[in-house]
């Protein structure tokens, strides 16, 4: 069966501005990824026909984020930002659609990434429902509308126009009825609406939302369907961005727990958007998940716990005050304690490190013991090195291990030891001056120094 195509046209041009950011206002990230390609997952699964990002002439990073996201958008130059009725123009140029197409495009905002696919089928359904469609506007109710656009509905329920903030009057700004920016648009009629665009209102610009008035005055019905602030919500500013995460973090510790995760204290934990946590997990409170964990059954957390780019075998405990950095393989059972920082280390099954370490560029093999305060010298300022403990090894408290140095299995460090040669199977390796004893010394001291202060 031929189905008419659905071009999705992404706008994500705008400088931003209000972000007071270098960076594109779009790469700013929502849970550990950037806002755009959460709504790049999102159109994934309506899987349109062809996805075109409208980008800045200076965006380089945002082309070389898209790159490599599964929807293979196409992405185009808006040279010069004049408003989302141009960026759409920049956007359809990169397509192939013409007046006499059938299909719908589809165009959403790079900075409303909360969108889920439920409420665009929606959209879409009630575009399929109404005659003659024009636009079919995605709208929210808010208290505080603010900035947003009003929709302005007819007696009949239909969407008559869409009036910017900054160019309403007291009564339209009294409307809750907002827009979200995400539109269905007749492919065959679009490029005709954005033709007639002119810039002549507060801002200055070709405003993307004045198609709706247009596509009216050519006899077509337009649209509202509502759907809700949380998921609609645009990102203009950090305090928007901060409240957009607040949402995201809300839906990921939810899922967690319906995937059987406990947590003594939900809000204090910060999850990633691709964080997986297995069953019978329990999370304390004040943990944060930087990208890339993994975290297998029944492992425990404990508080104040930073973790990214991180795996956690079954069993094994973590915290609290522990760092995993990239590269940190916890196995099974293993126990990493407070004030212990492992990267790119593979910490074997039954392996401990309880407190206060530093374990860079290492493996540890299964049930060695790492004491108190040892530390991997991993790197001398030029090159890093790595650190090998065979299984069973005892490495006493302050222990410093220069690498790249090995200790062979169930061997034993003296505590204080600074390592600098390989240690054999089995052995002992102490490295420290012996130890004077000066008998009575501390009580004559102790006396003399009384005498002079009498
Ligand atoms: C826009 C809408 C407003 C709506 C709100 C929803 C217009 C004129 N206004 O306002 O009705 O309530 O979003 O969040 O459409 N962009 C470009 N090129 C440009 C200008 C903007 O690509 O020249 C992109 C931005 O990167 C952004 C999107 O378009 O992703 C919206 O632009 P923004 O400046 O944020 O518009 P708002 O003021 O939020
Ligand atoms: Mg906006």
């Amino acid at each position: 069966m031929q189905t008419n195509p659905l071009i999705t046209i992404v706008l994500a041009a705008g400088k931003g501005t209000r972000m007071a950011s270098a960076r594109p206002k779009v790469l700013h990230p929502l849970a550990g990824r950037p806002m755009l390609l959460h709504l790049l997952d999102t159109l994934t699964g309506i899987s349109p026909t062809a996805t075109v990002v409208v980008a800045g002439p200076d965006m380089v990073e945002l082309t070389e984020a898209v790159a490599d996201h599964p929807l293979s958008p196409k992405v185009a130059v808006q040279e010069e930002r004049l408003g989302t009725g141009d960026a759409v123009k920049a956007g359809l140029a990169a397509t192939e659609i013409s007046a006499d197409d059938n299909g719908t495009v589809l165009i959403l905002f790079g900075d409303t990434p909360l969108l889920t696919e439920e409420t665009i089928r929606s959209l879409m359904q009630a575009r399929a429902a109404t005659d003659a469609p024009g636009v079919v506007v995605l709208g929210f109710r808010t208290p505080a509308p603010g900035a947003y656009g009003r929709l302005i509905v007819n007696a009949d329920g239909h969407l008559q126009s869409i009036v910017e903030a900054k160019d309403a009057s007291p009564a339209e700004l009294a409307l809750e009825l907002c827009n979200s920016g995400l539109m269905a648009v007749d492919a065959g009629l679009l490029p005709a609406l954005l033709a007639e665009l002119t810039n002549d209102n507060a801002n200055g610009e070709y405003y993307l939302t004045d198609i709706v008035a247009l596509a009216r005055s050519q006899g077509r019905t337009c649209a509202v369907v509502e759907g809700v602030e949380t998921e609609l919500m645009g990102i203009n500013t950090r305090v928007d961005l901060a409240a957009a995460d607040a949402v995201i973090q809300q839906k990921l510790r939810r899922d967690a727990m319906a995937a059987g995760t406990s947590m003594h204290d939900p809000a204090s934990v910060y999850l990633s958007w691709d964080t997986e946590i297995g069953r019978d997990v329990t999370l304390e409170p004040n943990v944060v998940f930087g990208p890339g964990v993994t975290i297998a059954n029944n492992v425990l957390v404990r508080a104040f716990s930073h973790i990214e780019g991180s795996s956690i075998g079954e069993g094994a405990i973590v915290g609290p005050f522990a760092r995993l950095r990239p590269g940190a393989d916890i196995g099974t059972a293993a126990s990493i304690g407070n004030f212990v920082e492992i990267k790119n280390a593979v910490i074997s099954a039954g392996a401990k490190a309880n407190h206060l370490s530093y374990i860079g560029d290492a493996a540890v093999g299964p049930s060695a013991n790492i004491g108190a305060g040892t530390i991997t010298c991993n790197y001398d300022g030029f090159v890093k090195s790595k650190t090998d403990i065979g299984a069973g090894a005892f490495i006493g408290s302050n222990t410093a291990l220069v690498a790249p140095v090995k200790v062979g299995e169930g061997a034993i460090t003296g505590a204080g030891s600074v390592i600098t040669r390989d240690v054999q199977a089995g052995s002992l390796a102490v490295e420290r001056t012996e130890q004077r004893s000066l008998l009575g010394w501390a009580t004559k001291f102790r006396n003399a120094r009384r005498k002079q202060n009498s």
